[in-house]
């Protein structure tokens, strides 16, 4: 028997990948080192189409159409690399490696050159959305070959969230440009994260909001131009009892933020690129403050807060809608800003306007506005920031006096905003013609000798202070 695609790792978001292409009408056979998982997929498979699953690589492999098209979803780092070392001395010249995991885009580089000197192609895609989004309808961002994408086309396309009619999922560009979107991809997740839970932290405590109250704050800004997958789940997550019986869930889970490093790779290469991503940075640090959690305690003991005086809740909810919108904009316009710099930078030539179009939908950022955003990217193709849009202009200038407001009050009362802070303040800065770096400029050229350029006339220059 042949089978038309193989998936190696059928853990939770293999197994759900796999049975979504068996599902929609392609052949499919899995393997796994460990045979129960071959077993549970064996069994999920049975009754979903025609799929199979190995725990022996041998005949995983003569098992397998050739062209053989092989996708791994296995964890990022050095077990990819195993993966390929197992995979290679089985291959023929011209088959195809797919990389569907977090990998860091210098990683991709790295095994693309080496699996050509093999003659095998690599495709680097990045899939969001989670299990659920793995086995209904992921957001694919596959880079690489080319050449042999419209191989795997087909197969993407059925499997990929459909909005509109359109599936989401395209060819990005060449080498790591699926891995690099979606590593961009993931550090607007965390800033988009951020900024909801400072929502959070703002209704509870200046508005005195219950749990369930929150929740259907969050229901009702799920209804407008909030709507995003984010929200939705926020809403649906204050709801939750626990179920172990002690009440709400939400107040039982300890507010230490985990991560496995996508949120950083973006700062860290935002950083080398010269592109400010300020609302994701921040996101990464509160991710590492919120890891002291005794030293917090500690510390809050020794500090006093500023005295709250409770805002009416109609109104805090009428603060917080478009200061969220706002920054979920900036924190779109940061991460756009750095695939376009990232596109000239590394030659992905990436297409803004496709890219808001493959997130509309299965990916975790997932949000009624990134259609708005395409549009503005596809009316006009040489749009180098989502501020300079005519589209959003108007927009973002309603917002602001209210977000002034909300981060002003915040701040006054001690609630921690800085990702809703460093929204506004990235804001003022990108809209300020003449920023103090004059000065900074003065006090290099002061120090070191640094030179400075000057506003009336080219060249560099130098002062004995
Ligand atoms: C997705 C997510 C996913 C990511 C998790 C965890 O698009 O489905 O981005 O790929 O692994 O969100 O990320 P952290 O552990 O770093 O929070």
């Amino acid at each position: 028997d042949t089978y038309e695609f193989g998936l190696v790792g059928l853990g939770v978001m293999g197994r759900n990948f796999i049975l979504n292409v068996a599902e929609n009408g392609f052949s499919a056979l899995g393997y796994d080192l460990m045979p129960e998982k071959a077993e549970a997929l064996r069994e999920e498979g049975a009754a979903v189409g025609k799929v199979a699953a190995s725990s022996d690589l041998n005949e995983f492999i003569t098992a397998l159409a050739k062209p053989r098209k092989i996708m791994l979803l296995v964890p990022a780092g050095k077990i990819v690399d195993q993966v390929i070392e197992d995979l290679l001395p089985k291959l023929d010249t011209g088959d195809l490696i797919i990389d569907g995991g977090n990998s860091h885009f210098r990683d991709t580089d790295r095994r693309e050159a080496y699996l050509k000197s093999k003659g095998i192609y690599f495709i680097g895609a990045g899939v969001s959305g989670g299990a659920e989004g793995a086995r209904r309808g992921p957001s694919i961002m596959p880079g690489g070959a080319q050449e042999v994408y419209p191989e795997i086309q087909p197969i993407f396309e059925a499997v990929a969230a459909n909005y509109a009619g359109s599936p989401c999922v395209a060819y990005l560009g060449p080498g790591s440009a699926g891995n690099y979107v979606k590593m961009v991809h993931n550090g607007i997740e965390y800033g988009m994260m951020q900024l909801t839970g400072e929502c959070y932290q703002i209704l509870a405590q200046l508005g005195g909001f219950d749990n369930s109250e929150i929740r259907t704050v969050f229901e009702r800004w799920n209804q407008g131009r909030l709507q995003s997958f984010l929200v939705e789940i926020t809403s649906e997550i204050f709801g939750k009892e626990d179920p172990m019986g002690t009440g709400e869930l939400i107040d039982k889970i300890l507010d230490k933020a985990r991560q496995k490093g996508t949120g950083k790779w973006t700062s860290q290469n935002g950083m080398d690129l010269g592109i400010p991503v300020p609302t994701i940075d921040i996101s990464v640090s509160m991710r590492a403050i919120s890891a002291f959690k005794t030293k917090r305690e500690e510390a809050e003991k020794r500090y006093k807060k500023p005295a709250v005086s409770l805002v009416d809740k109609n109104l805090l909810e009428a603060l917080c809608e478009p200061s969220l919108y706002f920054a979920f904009l900036m924190t779109y316009a940061q991460g756009l800003h750095q695939l376009r710099e990232a596109s000239n930078e590394y030659g992905y030539n990436l297409n803004l306007a496709t890219i808001s179009e493959i997130w509309r939908a299965g990916c975790i950022i997932r949000a009624g506005v990134l259609d708005d955003i395409a549009s503005a990217f596809k009316e006009e193709a040489a749009l180098e920031h989502l501020l300079l849009s005519g589209e959003f202009t108007e927009r973002i200038t309603a917002c602001i006096p209210t977000v002034r407001k909300l981060v002003s009050k915040a701040i006054e009362s001690g609630i921690p905003v800085p990702a809703l802070s460093a929204s506004l303040s990235y804001f003022d800065a990108f809209t300020t013609g003449r920023l103090p770096m004059n000065l900074i400029q003065a006090q290099r050229d002061y120090f070191g000798s640094h030179t400075y350029e000057r506003t009336d006339r080219e060249g560099s220059f130098h002062t004995e202070w």
